[in-house]
């Protein structure tokens, strides 16, 4: 074996396990493997989980911040505003340039895929071709999706659909849309059915941008749930933000979510952002304005966390870390039960891999050796202290490494190492399990 990591946790609770890892590939993992590795590693009862996944990013905005000037407000308005006049500044090499900054940042993070969407409104389609550019530079070391997203409405800008198509036909991987944006609900409406056919006939999944405002009229995503049924595209199509929901009434909720459920559309709810952007307009209460996670989850639709903005027009703050996105997650949620803080985890892993049709992904043997050892001892405790991710491994090989979050005491009568894994103390990763 080329590599095998001895006495890992794994995320669904066992302990003391062996994982081999052969020509890029895991080959085996059971307790006590007999198998010699010609590197080893002993992760020393720390959790080994798959790389974390972001199904919902704008790569084409990232670590933009302060260009062309800081948003003061920090509100979607002035971001939107702002983002308005950064485009026409925008130059290829520029936006190469902080993706592929980002792309390190992830990489580091034990972030090794993101759906990145990408706005078509521009005719010169510049951002297009630098994320391409850099999906093609980042292949080796981190899976970049692209969706065509044309930020300024399908319908309401006058080339976004010609731009749209152009984009796919460029190597754009899936349909984006934002119908809550178009002039009308009626458009809206006839925006979701002509990227559906558009989806269906291209053989393309769909991830659009769906109902992120705090009106509880704003419907879209049961447009978007009858067109996925009515053309067969059942597990391809995404709805993301989906923040309306948080506002709508019960009773068309109850009728909705088994709609949503039937049609196999997903569901991508950005924490970080819903929390500080939706809600502006109320004073208080103020609505949490994230869509309904628990609540979905319990009617079987998939649910990912994503990430969406990190230092851009939107957003001044993040930094690439999805177990972040899951700590903001669970807080927004109320999702503190045992059950629902390992959901969390799922949300920034396991289910955006299956929303992107990751191919080999996961910890079963013939899976890509692509891992991540968290200085943490399971996937709670990793949200818990956004745990350091001490060795990240793409296809069997070492891509980053980070050292565990430990402090240094100075105190006399008290130990010199403050380890902050509780999961050290025995019996506990058992009932954490
Ligand atoms: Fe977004």
């Amino acid at each position: 074996m080329d590599l095998v990591i001895r006495n890992a946790s794994l995320p669904d609770g066992r302990h003391g396990i062996d994982i081999a890892i052969n020509n890029g590939r895991i080959a085996e993992v059971a307790p006590a493997l007999q198998a010699k590795g010609a590197r080893e590693i002993d992760a020393e009862g720390d959790l080994v989980a798959p790389p974390f996944v972001d199904a919902h990013f704008h790569m084409d905005a990232t670590l933009s911040y302060g260009l062309p000037r800081v948003n003061q407000s920090g509100t979607l308005l002035e971001g939107i505003a702002l983002w308005g006049e950064l485009k026409p500044q925008l130059t290829q090499e520029a936006l190469v340039e902080r993706a592929l900054q980002y792309c390190d940042w992830a990489v580091a993070r034990g972030l090794l895929a993101i759906r990145s969407h990408v706005d078509v409104c521009d005719d010169r389609l510049l951002a297009v071709e630098a994320l391409l550019d850099v999906k093609r530079r980042v292949a080796p070391y981190l899976d970049l999706q692209l969706v065509a997203f044309p930020q300024d409405g399908v319908l309401r800008s006058p080339t976004a659909l010609t731009n749209l198509k152009r984009a796919i036909a460029m190597g754009v991987d899936v349909v984006g849309g934002i119908p809550h944006f178009e002039r009308t609900m009626a458009d809206g409406a006839e925006s979701v059915r002509v990227l559906c056919e558009f989806a269906a006939e291209k053989g393309l999944r769909v991830d659009m941008h769906c109902d992120e405002s705090d009106d509880p009229l704003s419907r879209h995503i049961e447009t978007l749930a009858y067109h996925t049924q009515r053309l067969g595209l059942q597990g391809r199509v995404a709805g993301s933000h989906l923040t309306s929901m948080h506002s709508m009434d019960n009773y068309y909720v109850s009728k909705l979510l088994p709609l949503i459920r039937e049609a196999g559309v997903a569901a991508i709810a950005n924490p970080l952002i819903n929390i500080t952007l939706q809600g502006r307009h109320d004073t208080y209460p103020k609505r949490r304005g994230m869509t309904r996670v628990p609540e979905m989850l319990a009617h079987g639709i998939d649910v990912a966390f994503g990430h969406d903005c990190v230092m851009d027009p939107w957003y001044s703050l993040g930094s690439g870390d999805m177990l972040e996105v899951a700590h903001m997650g669970l807080h927004v949620a109320q999702m503190t039960g045992q059950d629902a803080m390992r959901a969390c985890f799922k949300a920034v892993t396991e289910t955006p891999a299956k929303i992107l049709g990751l191919d080999g992904y996961g910890l079963q043997p013939g899976c890509h050796a692509d891992l991540v050892l968290l200085g943490a001892g399971d996937p709670v405790e990793a949200i818990r202290l956004r745990a350091a991710r001490t060795l990240v491994l793409r296809r069997g090989q070492v891509v980053a490494e980070s050292p565990r979050a430990a402090a240094r005491l100075v105190l006399p009568g008290r130990p010199q190492q403050v380890d902050f894994r509780l999961s050290r103390r025995a019996g506990l990763a058992m009932k954490n399990a």
